[in-house]
């Protein structure tokens, strides 16, 4: 028999996020950079569907957004006037309901990615997704020398890129390298702030980490802050401590009216 998404990394997304969810909002402060990148894909859009919508980060403040996501307590932190608990698979609005659909850092979370990007389309005239490429190196550090067993479930649920610019039949794809300061506590978020990853508070708003057992990620941690004391961590990533940004496979996918 197939094995689904869901049998395969245990618990459905959303009570995954019902679990993780709570303290999301304080490690995961939207970064200005992004928002400014996705405002401007998103076009003169005046109503907004943002699918996946989390605690509401990236909305454009200037328009008229609808929040959807299936996560009981992630609709409970988002603080706007229009929320929908749904998911993405089957979108309650009608055909062109909206002038753009948004959905960021969701996609690899939807049972059914194809039928979540159709929904998508349906409703919106424009759709700008913020994802991450599984098959982009180089990886990040955590993953190579610490907690190998990110790839193989980063792997499970994240769809090539390929795949959801086809669904979208997307026109534009736009690198978004992740600054050494960003502040939206994503897995890559600290690259260049290597003690973040000891705060047990970082790793849980990131659902990787949440996902994996303790029995996994705590002893890597040990080892990393045995590196950080020692200055292993430092001798081996010293060219890192010069970068602004690095370019890690995060990817704003764009289709629709131009
Ligand atoms: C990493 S969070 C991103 C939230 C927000 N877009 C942001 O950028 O902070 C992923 C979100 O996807 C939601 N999600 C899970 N399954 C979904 C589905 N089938 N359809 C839509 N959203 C889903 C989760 O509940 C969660 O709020």
């Amino acid at each position: 028999m197939e094995q689904t998404r869901e049998d395969h990394n245990g618990p459905s997304p959303a009570a995954v996020y019902d679990r993780i969810g709570i303290g999301y909002k304080n490690v995961r402060r939207p970064d200005p950079r992004l928002a400014a990148l996705i405002r401007q894909a998103l076009g003169g859009a005046r109503t907004v569907v943002n699918v996946g919508a989390g605690t509401g980060s990236y909305e454009p403040q200037d328009a008229e957004v609808t929040a959807v996501d299936p996560s009981q307590v992630m609709l409970d932190q988002h603080p706007g006037p229009r929320k929908v608990k749904a998911g993405a698979e089957e979108l309650p609005f009608a055909d062109g309901a909206f002038d753009a659909a948004m959905a960021v850092l969701t996609v690899h979370h939807w049972p059914d990615l194809r039928r979540g990007l159709g929904e998508l389309r349906r409703v919106s005239r424009r759709q700008a997704v913020f994802t991450w490429d599984p098959e982009h190196r180089p990886e990040l550090w955590v993953v190579e020398d610490y907690l190998p067993e990110i790839r193989e479930l980063d792997a499970s649920r994240f769809t090539p890129l390929a795949d959801v610019v086809e669904a979208l039949d997307a026109h534009t794809v736009l690198p978004f390298p992740i600054p050494h300061d960003f502040t939206d506590g994503l897995q890559t978020a600290y690259w260049r702030r290597p003690e973040s990853y000891l705060d047990p508070a970082v790793r849980a708003a990131s659902s990787t980490f949440a996902t994996l057992p303790a029995s996994v990620v705590e002893p890597a941690m040990e080892r990393l802050r045995a590196d950080l004391e020692s200055g292993a961590w430092h001798r081996r990533h010293a060219r890192l401590l010069e970068q602004e940004s690095v370019d890690y496979g995060y990817r704003l996918v764009v289709a629709g009216e131009s």
